[in-house]
């Protein structure tokens, strides 16, 4: 396996509503991510889920998420894919139908099919079924597990293979990240469910949305990785970012400091590990404070683009 291969960022189609406030931090935005020896791989955040892909039947739309591949190709970055099949941010239609097997089968097929040949040759990697687990490791009772059981992951994955096959197909989730949790444990069926099916899945994907003050240790995250190492040719962090119980202060950036530098070590120490990928790179820009109140600054840019502790820890780390 070829070991590390980039470090990289998600960014959002640029200039959306929600960051008008800050149009002014864009033309240093666009520096720090286009800058090479910053980033050598991206992932659009959100043009590519379902809702903005397949908003209704009989609409496919690229628009969002061609802001995103083409700004890739622009500053020569390698593109992570995602996502295809996820209860959130779907299409309220899909929620909305009142689905037999057979229809939906045919439609999961053609989003995976249409999706995965529309940017075909431009993603390394696809994030193919995203969030299936509950946190005990069962299976989530999503509109697709309600309807087709754990048939609609294979469905997905084959789809997928078909309408890319060069581009490497992935597992991802959150919380499974600690190698002795009931929810690392399914994921670890999830995948083997599939490779005995005869059907190809390349890669797991760590969201690692850690926590400053619990996140798991190096060893941990090492004993994690190896573990579906052995059951996949790739494992990648895919959606790092490491929030803080707000205020700042000198202790919680010491704590996030030492979560970044834990997921350095362990994807330069397992051979599997081909990248990790924070999730987007300027505090004002992170998902965490809207969705988790009283949490935030966790990623590696301050709002006036000081850089955190963390910054300076990852590159001595890697
Ligand atoms: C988040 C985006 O960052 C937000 O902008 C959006 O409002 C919600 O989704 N797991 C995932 C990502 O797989 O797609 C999510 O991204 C964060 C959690």
């Amino acid at each position: 396996q070829a070991g590390l291969l980039y470090f990289g960022t998600a960014t959002d189609t640029p200039y959306e509503r929600e960051r008008a406030a800050y149009a002014q931090a864009y033309p240093q935005y666009d520096a720090i991510f286009a800058d090479p020896a910053e980033f050598g791989q991206t992932t659009p955040t959100n043009g590519q889920k379902w809702l903005f892909t397949q908003p209704s039947p009989t609409v496919f739309n690229f628009t969002e998420g061609d802001v995103v591949a083409d700004l890739a190709a622009a500053t020569g970055k390698l593109l992570r894919c995602h996502a295809l099949v996820w209860h959130s941010q779907l299409a309220p239609w899909v929620e909305a139908t009142n689905w037999t097997a057979a229809a939906l089968r045919e439609a999961v097929e053609r989003h995976v099919r249409t999706v995965v040949g529309y940017y075909r040759g431009r993603c390394r990697s696809w994030d193919v079924v995203n969030e299936a687990l509950d946190e005990d490791g069962s299976y989530r009772a999503s509109v697709f597990y309600r309807v087709l059981g754990d048939e609609y992951i294979r469905l997905a994955f084959r789809a997928a293979a078909e309408a890319d096959p060069a581009a490497r197909l992935y597992y991802n989730d959150y919380g499974i990240e600690r190698p002795a949790s009931n929810k690392t444990a399914g994921a670890r069926r999830l995948v083997r469910m599939l490779r005995e099916a005869g059907v190809r899945i390349d890669g797991v994907g760590l969201q690692a949305h850690l926590h400053a003050d619990s996140h798991p240790t190096a060893a941990e995250l090492i004993e994690t990785a190896r573990g579906f190492g052995e059951l996949v040719r790739e494992v990648a962090f895919t959606e790092l970012d490491v929030r803080i119980e707000l205020p700042v202060n000198e202790t919680n950036l010491a704590w996030q400091k030492e979560a970044y530098q834990d997921v350095v070590t362990a994807c330069v120490k397992v051979e599997q590990c081909v990248g990790i990928t924070v999730w987007d790179f300027y505090d004002p820009f992170s998902w965490i404070p809207a969705t988790f109140p009283g949490q935030g600054a966790p990623l590696l840019w301050f709002d006036n683009f000081t850089k955190h502790p963390a910054y300076d820890g990852m590159v001595q780390t890697f």
